[in-house]
């Protein structure tokens, strides 16, 4: 019996071949091959992975099977799937289930599948966005008598995760408590997600530990930023074909994504804007050159709008209304409801192709929507480069690796990654681009505080 699901598993020699250049882009997780591949660190890990289905992310998935782990994997977004990447994993006997366009009813049947082993159970989750964590622990509270959870969903996603869940309360009763108690531990890729791990600690509801990848510095302030810098205009383009340059663009958030983003529209060319709500970012941004504006402001004369916020109805419905005729509007945050797509339901919707919709509104203008409102650098293009990914993803192995056979000496909490890791982290990947380190001289580390191996920075240093 095939234990995946996927597009097309002729796709596989493909995704191999991607792979295997992907490879040779990714250093850390190849000396994490290395250094961990015969301790094998990871037996007897069952880790339920749910995280964009990419090239880059199937060598993480090779890593953490080269460490010792079984592993069974879905996307964590509908659109995010490369199936070339998931029939290359699905061939190498690896569980995945995954195909970029699944429905909402589809994405959580395939969430449910990565912790359904052999044994019954994962005793780990590999997170971004938060949905696998929350699958186990909204289902064990409904277990616990808390049913009102999920009577009244308020979202096509909540309909489809109430669905599910219903079905496996009823397929095999008890199966989220015994999952949820199965479980060492989780690590968290992205702020999102992090935001929503936070939250349940604070409630008193997070039964186990976590590591946030995301802050780890060699994640947050590189993928974040660097990658966004490569992959959204890369998402903008391959979508519409636009000409950027001269264009007017309008970037809401200036955090880390916020600041990758700019920097990529302004590398094409546009003519940036930035909104914000907190003071610092919006003098960062000022000072980097941009113009800071409203949203109201800028609404009715740009071109290009990207949400990068990680807050909800950023973009409303009375802004798409004052849009000029086929202004383009995208979000690359982790959620959709970035932007108000529901409300845009009851308009005129013509598909041009996979991913982008043009929507015509009362006035007639026509707006062009990206990936219906999901992250746009993974829904119509590939998201990050390799190199970037390594970097994140080596944070997530040693994150899964410190969970896995240390996780008793943990509290149930957020944790991050300890600086001497983050350290490390950058340094694997230094030898690539041929950077070459200064050398601390002991005297020079006494003067600054440090020991000339490292840790460089206090806790507290920003970056
Ligand atoms: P962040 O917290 O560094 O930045 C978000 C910024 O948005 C903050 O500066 C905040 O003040 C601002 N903001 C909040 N509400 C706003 C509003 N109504 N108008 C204008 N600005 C507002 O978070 P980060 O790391 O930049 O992540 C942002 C989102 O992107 C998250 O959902 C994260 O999970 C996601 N993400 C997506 C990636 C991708 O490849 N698509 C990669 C990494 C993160």
């Amino acid at each position: 019996m095939t234990d995946y699901i996927i597009k097309d598993i002729a796709l596989a020699d493909y995704g191999r071949k991607e792979l295997d250049i992907a490879e040779t882009e990714m250093p850390g997780l190849m000396a994490l091959r290395a250094e961990y591949g015969q301790s094998q660190p990871l037996q007897g890990a069952r880790i339920a992975g749910s995280l964009h289905m990419t090239v880059q992310t199937a060598v993480l998935i090779e890593t953490l099977t080269a460490l010792g782990a079984e592993v069974r994997w879905a996307s964590c977004n509908i659109y995010s799937t490369q199936d070339h990447a998931a029939a290359a994993i699905a061939a190498s006997g690896v569980p995945v289930f995954a195909i970029k366009g699944e429905t909402l009813a589809e994405y959580w049947s395939y969430t449910d599948q990565i912790f359904q082993f052999g044994e019954g159970t994962a005793n780990m989750i590999l997170d971004d966005g938060g949905d696998a964590t929350m699958y186990i622990l909204l289902g064990a509270r409904v277990e616990a008598g808390e049913t009102d959870l999920i009577e009244t969903p308020t979202s096509e996603e909540e309909e489809a995760l109430f669905a599910q869940i219903k079905k496996r309360l009823a397929a095999s009763p008890g199966w989220f408590t015994k999952q949820r108690d199965a479980i060492r531990g989780v690590s968290e890729e992205t702020t999102t997600g992090v935001h929503r791990l936070y939250d349940l600690h604070k409630k008193g509801l997070l039964p186990f530990p976590a590591i946030n990848v995301n802050d780890s510095v060699t994640k947050s302030k590189f993928d974040n930023k660097y990658g966004c810098k490569e992959s959204l205009v890369d998402g903008i383009r391959r979508a519409t074909d636009v000409m950027m340059a001269g264009k007017v663009a309008v970037v809401c958030g200036y955090g880390d994504v916020g600041k990758g983003s700019a920097a990529s529209l302004r590398g094409a060319g546009a003519r940036v804007k930035v909104t914000e709500v907190d003071p610092i970012c919006a003098l960062q941004a000022a000072m980097d050159g941009f113009e800071v504006v409203t949203l109201e402001d800028v609404a009715g004369s740009a071109d290009i709008f990207i949400t990068t916020t990680g807050n909800k109805d950023v973009i409303r419905l009375e802004h798409m209304r004052q849009m000029k005729d086929m202004a383009i509007v995208g979000n690359i945050g982790h959620f959709d409801n970035e932007i108000q797509v529901a409300a845009l339901k009851n308009h005129k919707w013509t598909n041009i192709k996979d991913q982008v919709d043009m929507i015509e509104m009362p006035s007639g203008a026509r707006i062009i929507l990206l990936s219906q409102g999901r992250l746009l650098n993974l829904g119509n293009a590939t998201g990050h480069p390799s190199f970037v990914m390594s970097a994140s993803f080596t944070n997530q192995v040693l994150a899964q690796i410190e969970l896995f056979t240390k996780g008793d000496d943990y509290q149930p909490g957020v944790y991050i990654l300890p600086k001497a890791l983050d350290e490390k982290v950058a340094a694997l990947h230094l030898e690539k681009i041929g950077v070459k380190l200064t050398k601390l001289s002991p005297e020079q580390a006494d003067y600054i505080g440090v020991t000339p191996e490292g840790p460089f920075k206090s806790e507290h240093y920003r970056y």
